[in-house]
Order: C-alpha cells, then sequence, then structure tokens
C-alpha cells in the first residue's frame, strides 16, 4: 500500500496531457472510421491497461462498434525474444466474423503485442489492425508496428490513463513520467 506521499511522489512530471490525448483520440476515431467507412467492427482491448485508452476511443468511432476484452499473461526468460503470452480470459467473440482492432495501451518490447496478432490472425479474422496509445520504439525486441501509434515516447517508464506502476496510477488522466518510490 502506498502513502499519498509515495503515492505523490511517483508522479514525476507530466509527458502528455489530458487535452493532447484527447485531441489525439479523436483523430485515432477518425482513422477507423476512414479505414472500415461504414463496417461494424470489433473492438479488441488487452487488461487492463488499455481500458481507458479503449473507453475514450470506442466514443470517438462512428462505425458500428462492439467490444470485447481479452486477458493475457507473458512470461519470457531473460533476454531470450521466444516467449509465450497465456490467455487468462479470452474473447467472448469469434473473430472470425469481424473486422478487428486491437486498441493497446503501449508497444514496449513488443513481444506481447506480436504474440496476441498472431494468436487473432491465427483465427481468420475479416481483417486485423493494431491502434496503440503510445510506443517506445528505442525499447522493441520483437519487430512490431502499429497501423496508428498516438504518442511515440522516449524510453521513459511512464504511468497513467491506463497504464500502471504496481496497480497505482491508472487513473490519471494525462500521461507521467515514474518517479519511483
Ligand atoms: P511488451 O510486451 O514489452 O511490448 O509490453 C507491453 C506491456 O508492458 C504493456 O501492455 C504494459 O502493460 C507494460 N508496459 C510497458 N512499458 C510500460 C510503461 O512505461 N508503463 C507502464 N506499463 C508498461
Ligand atoms: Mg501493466
Amino acid at each position: 500500500m502506498k502513502s499519498i506521499e509515495q503515492y505523490q511522489k511517483g508522479i514525476k512530471r507530466v509527458l502528455i496531457t489530458q487535452e493532447e490525448i484527447k485531441q489525439a483520440v479523436k483523430k485515432a476515431g477518425r482513422f477507423i472510421d476512414s479505414i472500415y467507412d461504414g463496417r461494424p467492427i470489433l473492438l479488441v482491448s488487452v487488461l487492463k491497461g488499455a481500458y481507458v485508452f479503449m473507453a475514450d476511443l470506442s466514443r470517438e468511432i462512428t462505425v458500428p462498434c462492439e467490444i470485447a476484452f481479452m486477458c493475457v499473461k507473458s512470461y519470457f526468460e531473460g533476454t531470450s525474444s521466444s516467449g509465450t503470452v497465456n490467455i487468462v480470459m479470452d474473447l467472448d467473440h469469434d473473430v472470425s466474423n469481424y473486422h478487428v482492432v486491437i486498441a493497446e495501451d503501449i508497444i514496449d518490447t513488443g513481444r506481447t503485442l506480436k504474440k496476441l496478432v498472431e494468436i487473432l490472425k491465427g483465427r481468420n479474422p475479416l481483417s486485423l489492425h493494431v491502434v496503440t496509445l503510445l510506443d517506445k520504439p528505442d525499447r522493441r525486441v520483437v519487430e512490431m508496428k502499429a497501423d496508428m501509434s498516438l504518442f511515440v515516447i522516449p524510453d521513459h517508464f511512464v504511468i497513467g490513463y491506463g497504464l500502471d506502476a504496481a496497480e497505482y496510477y491508472r487513473t490519471l488522466p494525462y500521461i507521467a513520467e515514474y518517479g519511483g518510490d
């Protein structure tokens, strides 16, 4: 448990403001609308980090949209890139009937999303696109590129707008650099 003093110390500096996020999420909504041009989609997000982004993005999309959640756990040994992603909670939709858009919080090493894309592609969706709120390309270990990255950021550990440090700070309305305990 964090004291309020420890909690506040963890918020080092704001990197992306609430207003900047809002404008970028609007743009992402228009991007998705332009790709699908009226066709219905399934917006998929991975718990928990993308829950805030998913909620806001889903309200900027005007094509018919269903939402679905997955929960995955990633296990990676040392620096080896041969990781496994275990599905802790699976989708409640058969994606073979859907144009799928994955809404991700952040692409860091790229391992989690790469595996997730492989898993979902294996289920033969009508199409698959990836939109990520944040992208840290300097940290990439496996090749993974989103169709749209709202913000490309340097190699800092960040918190807020769904992203956590030990489960705290998800509820901040902006994205900040984490200052430790
Ligand atoms: P990847 O498999 O290394 O790309 O890991 C992606 C996951 O790690 C994200 O979905 C986040 O949950 C977590 N993560 C990576 N970088 C950060 C960060 O700076 N802040 C909070 N969570 C992060
Ligand atoms: Mg996390």
